[in-house]
């Protein structure tokens, strides 16, 4: 699905109003993959969640397979949140109390057949090689454990596009390796998109292109 994001700005008020995005234009093709680069506080969640549906534009537009996003109803918007995006973030965001197996089927549980997602969440893990650990919980895992445990979460709706925002930023060497290769088999085999949020030179590396965000602007693409 062709990502194209025109002109796009958010604000967020307050007592000192912030403007997170700045008029900034992108267009991302099926199956790319896209490093957003910046110092912090330069708008690159905002960024994300614009594209996942979760910040509303102060002007601009986003259409996302011609569909501008945030004209859906929202009950389109849940649907699309669900199945068009995973989102997966550097601490992980899992649930303590869950099991992996439990973490990875809730986000579509009222949705789908109990047998179905069972069977999904099965497959996934297994191609995470995370089903040894499938009912373990979250604090027994080690942090690859835990984003591939996330990782599976994300792809249980099929989506087409994997938002990731420093999805390796609290791993170690090895496990950041584990967690690009992943990121890259996905792309290559499946055609997913994705759009990366990174401060690692050595993450920006992978992928096809880099943006560079300052102040909620485009600087442009930079190779790294
Ligand atoms: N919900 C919010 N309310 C107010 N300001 C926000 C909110 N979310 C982000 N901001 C501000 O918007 C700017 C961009 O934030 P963010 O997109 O999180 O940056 P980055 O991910 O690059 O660190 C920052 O100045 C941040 O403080
Ligand atoms: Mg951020």
């Amino acid at each position: 699905m062709t990502i194209h994001i025109k002109n796009a700005s958010v604000m967020f008020g307050g007592v000192q109003p912030v403007q997170a995005l700045k008029d900034v234009s992108l267009q991302v093709e099926p199956g790319e993959w896209v490093n957003i680069l910046g110092p912090s506080g330069s708008g690159k969640t905002t960024l994300l969640n614009v594209i996942a549906g979760l910040e509303q534009l102060h002007s601009g537009t986003i259409t996302v397979d011609g569909t501008d996003i945030n004209k859906k109803t929202s009950t389109e918007k849940q649907h699309y949140k669900r199945t068009v995006t995973g989102y997966i973030f550097q601490d992980y965001r899992l649930f303590d109390q869950f099991t992996v197996m439990e973490n990875v089927m809730l986000p579509q549980w009222p949705y789908e057949h109990h047998k179905k997602l069972e069977k999904r969440a099965e497959e996934l893990l297994e191609h995470l090689d995370m089903s040894h650990r499938k009912h373990a919980l979250p604090e027994q895992l080690s942090g690859g454990e835990r984003q591939r445990t996330a990782i599976a979460r994300a792809l249980l709706g099929k989506p087409s596009i994997l938002l990731c925002d420093e999805p390796t930023g609290n791993l170690d060497e090895e496990n950041r390796e584990n967690i690009l290769h992943i990121l890259y088999d996905l792309q290559k085999n499946e055609g997913i998109t994705i759009i990366l949020v990174t401060h690692d030179p050595e993450v920006a590396k992978w992928g096809d292109h880099n943006m560079y965000i300052r102040d909620g602007s485009f600087q442009g693409a930079i190779s790294v």
